[in-house]
């Protein structure tokens, strides 16, 4: 019964995601929130939710295969569902039958229970006429996106990526050494594995609710940690966190710190500012100053100007975060081909407005979670020529199928004197 409510849940996100225009992560939060549900039914709706969106095309292929007319949306959704159990998952297919059938109302059971058990028995055709088909279909990807990919990355690192990116991502966290050091964290947190190339960062089978609440860390991928590095903050600056919400990376510059200086932080999200308030306090961060500004609008407030010039300016720049489309499962499903010139005219443009922040030498270190050249070389390349005064010193990124971690893109320009 407990697994019953567990699918209904993960059936009535997959309609709301589909009909209310939400985030995937939002919408399966607040309906989990307010559900009374044992945490493995918790897990296991989570598990529907996020499965079924990683494989839309596939199991729409496959209840084509099974149906020629189309079925309505509502029910649509809930063949996703008993199909992503029976191939996918592997639940028992009685299970998996019986209970996505009781899903819907009497009048469609017989189509639903029809579909399932023809499914059932047409097992290894139908997983054999999957393997044939293109790629995009296989991984279901938008095809813009795997053709562009294998333009760009060539066709086997494509097939790794889009397989990438239907893999539960593994939970990881950056040890907070303004509370504790790692030593002192590995020994309180004995299910925590250090990760051998990221010292400062460990990787956990669940997520550490007790280690988070603490402060005692931060859950984040190791690719975040490249754009603080680049930015080389030191103890006693000025830095400006541009687009800081909800604080990743401001809590890790603040580490680098001691401390001791001033970040400024903002964003234009009052309410992901309003996390990273809270996130700050909990990880101890003293040196913060918050403020709600949007870049693209208006002159710069007073506050903010008036603490100009800064040593060091990060960028975390709004992006099309395809290189966290394991994370962001229904990325994939928003995303337009229009979107990479779009982006980058507003990642260009907040790029202006910050360089007469910069101090004479000061370091400005751009960076995204994209994978997209539009958004990361594209825009190094424009800032140098409409920024004359920048100059590049480094770039670096993270590449999922060559690094094993999150798509990053990092670029470091100094002011000129
Ligand atoms: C990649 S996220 C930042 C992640 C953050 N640096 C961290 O490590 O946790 C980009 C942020 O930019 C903010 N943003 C987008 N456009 C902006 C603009 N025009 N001005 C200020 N902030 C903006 C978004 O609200 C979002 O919080």
């Amino acid at each position: 019964m407990a697994r019953l409510s567990a699918r209904r849940i993960a059936l009535a996100a997959l309609r709301a995601w589909r009909k209310e225009n939400r985030f995937a992560d939002s919408i399966i939060s607040g309906s989990l929130a307010k559900a009374e549900m044992a945490e493995s039914d918790r897990a296991f709706a989570f598990e529907l939710f996020y499965g079924v969106l990683r494989n839309l095309t596939l199991l729409d292929f496959w209840a084509g295969c099974l149906r020629a007319s189309t079925v309505a949306a509502d029910l649509r959704d809930v063949l996703r569902l008993g199909l992503y159990q029976l191939f996918l998952l592997n639940t028992a297919p009685h299970a998996a039958v019986h209970e996505t059938v009781e899903l819907v109302p009497r009048r469609q059971r017989p189509i639903v229970n029809g579909m399932l058990r023809a499914a059932i028995r047409r097992q290894s055709e139908l997983l054999a006429r999957a393997d044939a088909e293109p790629l995009f279909v296989r991984t279901s990807h938008p095809q813009f996106l795997v053709d562009r990919w294998q333009q760009h990355f060539g066709a086997q690192p494509t097939e790794n990526l889009c397989e990438w990116n239907n893999r539960a991502a593994p939970i990881y966290g950056r040890i907070n050494q303004l509370s504790i050091d790692r030593e002192e964290f590995l020994r309180l947190y004995p299910g925590s594995r250090p990760v051998t190339r990221s010292p400062e960062f460990v990787e956990f089978d669940a997520l550490p609710v007790s280690a988070v609440r603490q402060g005692h860390c931060y859950i984040q991928d190791p690719s975040t940690a490249i754009a603080c590095q680049l930015l080389t903050p030191r103890k006693g600056e000025k830095i400006l966190d541009a687009c800081a919400a909800p604080g990743g990376k401001t809590g890790y510059i603040a580490q680098l710190m001691e401390n001791r200086g001033t970040i400024v932080a903002c964003d234009r999200d009052p309410e992901r500012l309003q996390i990273l308030k809270e996130n700050m306090t909990r990880l101890s961060v003293e040196i913060v100053r918050i403020f709600n500004h949007d870049w693209t609008r208006g002159d710069v407030p007073s506050e903010i100007a008036s603490m100009a010039p800064f040593h060091r300016i990060l960028l975390d720049a709004p992006c099309s975060n395809t290189g966290v489309m394991r994370r962001r499962v229904d990325v994939r499903w928003r995303l337009q081909s229009s979107d990479f010139l779009r982006m980058q005219q507003r990642q260009l443009e907040i790029i202006r407005a910050l360089v007469p922040l910069l101090k004479p030498n000061g370091t400005l270190v751009y960076s995204t979670c994209s994978l997209e050249p539009e958004e990361n070389e594209h825009v190094a390349r424009q800032a140098l020529t409409s920024a004359s005064i920048l100059g590049l010193e480094k770039q670096r990124s993270s590449l999922p199928f060559r690094d094993n971690l999150d798509g990053a893109f990092v670029t470091r320009f100094i002011r000129s004197p």
